[in-house]
């Protein structure tokens, strides 16, 4: 049996160039694993079974059933495989959940089918699985361009500890991108300012979100939880992705476990969490 840890991500800047003719959008983000992450089980069996104990996301499009399917159709392979999800991660909530365990299925069923298919061939498959897949075959600190399929890693950061707050609210990622209006365009300067700064290795460092504005216009209940979080930690809070999931950036521990201790009673799924970087070998294109 194979147990990994697919790990949640923080955008921690994401700025949206345009709209491209496939329909997608052009990115560029500076995105970040951290420390939070759900657990994958996986061994061999003569087919494919997935469990998970989440009703909702236990069918055939959790991308972790998918992956496992696509890389049987790709490399032939005839065995199948136990897969067993455990979820910690808020699902739909902008921190990358489902591409993780989806990203994580790929790593382990190459181990556990004994593919060695290396970083190229696994990324290929991640990005047919999903944008925010193949970020997750680097993990760390990343630049990430395109529709999310260019991947640069970046210098590990120091440890930065972030606090998540996530209100009770499903988003639609594709909901968000398509109320995105072009006035929230911009060229990716701060984007990519942010991932040349040198001090942002020695301090926690926020960008900016291009999708936060039509986030709170589409859901407006996700607004209170920023304005929360963001009294707590003035311009070094931001939305995480298509959201609703606000994280803000602290140098200790004891800073970011007391801004969470401060929202206490609100009705708000909150958690404390690191930079996480992978270690050399762990993942297949880090
Ligand atoms: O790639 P993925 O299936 O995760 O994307 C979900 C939806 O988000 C897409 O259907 C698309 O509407 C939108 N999207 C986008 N541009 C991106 C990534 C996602 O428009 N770069």
């Amino acid at each position: 049996m194979l147990t990994l840890s697919p790990h949640a991500k923080i955008n921690l800047s994401l700025e949206v160039l345009g709209k491209r003719r496939d329909g997608y959008h052009e990115l560029v983000s500076v995105m970040q694993t951290v420390t939070l992450s759900d657990e994958l089980r996986v061994e061999d069996a003569p087919d494919i079974e997935l469990t998970c104990r989440h009703a909702e996301i236990s069918g055939a499009d959790n991308l972790v059933f998918l992956a496992a399917r696509l890389t049987r159709q790709r490399f032939g392979v005839v065995r199948g495989a136990r897969l067993e999800l455990l979820k910690t991660i808020p699902v739909a909530a902008g921190l990358g959940g489902g591409s993780s365990d989806g990203a994580s299925a790929l790593v382990a069923l190459d181990r556990v089918w004994g593919l060695r298919a290396g970083c190229r061939a696994l990324s290929d498959i991640a990005e047919q699985l999903g944008s925010d897949v193949p970020f997750f075959l680097y993990g760390g600190t990343a630049l990430v361009e395109g529709r999310g399929e260019r991947v640069a890693r970046l210098p590990d950061s120091t440890r930065s500890w972030y606090l998540l707050a996530c209100p009770s609210v499903r988003v639609s990622t594709a909901r968000i991108f398509s109320s995105l209006p072009p006035s929230a365009w911009t060229d990716g300067s701060t984007t990519r300012r942010l991932a040349a700064d040198p001090t942002r290795t020695r301090q926690p460092a926020v960008g900016v979100n291009a999708l936060q504005e039509t986030l709170f216009r589409v859901f407006p209940e996700t607004r209170s939880c920023f304005d929360a979080v963001h009294r707590l930690a003035p311009g070094r809070a931001l939305v995480s992705g298509s959201g609703p999931t606000v994280f803000a950036a602290f140098s200790t521990c004891e800073e970011a476990l007391a801004a969470r201790r401060a929202l206490a009673g609100q009705p708000l799924w909150t958690a404390v969490a690191a930079s996480h970087h992978p270690e050399p070998g762990e993942l297949p294109c880090a």
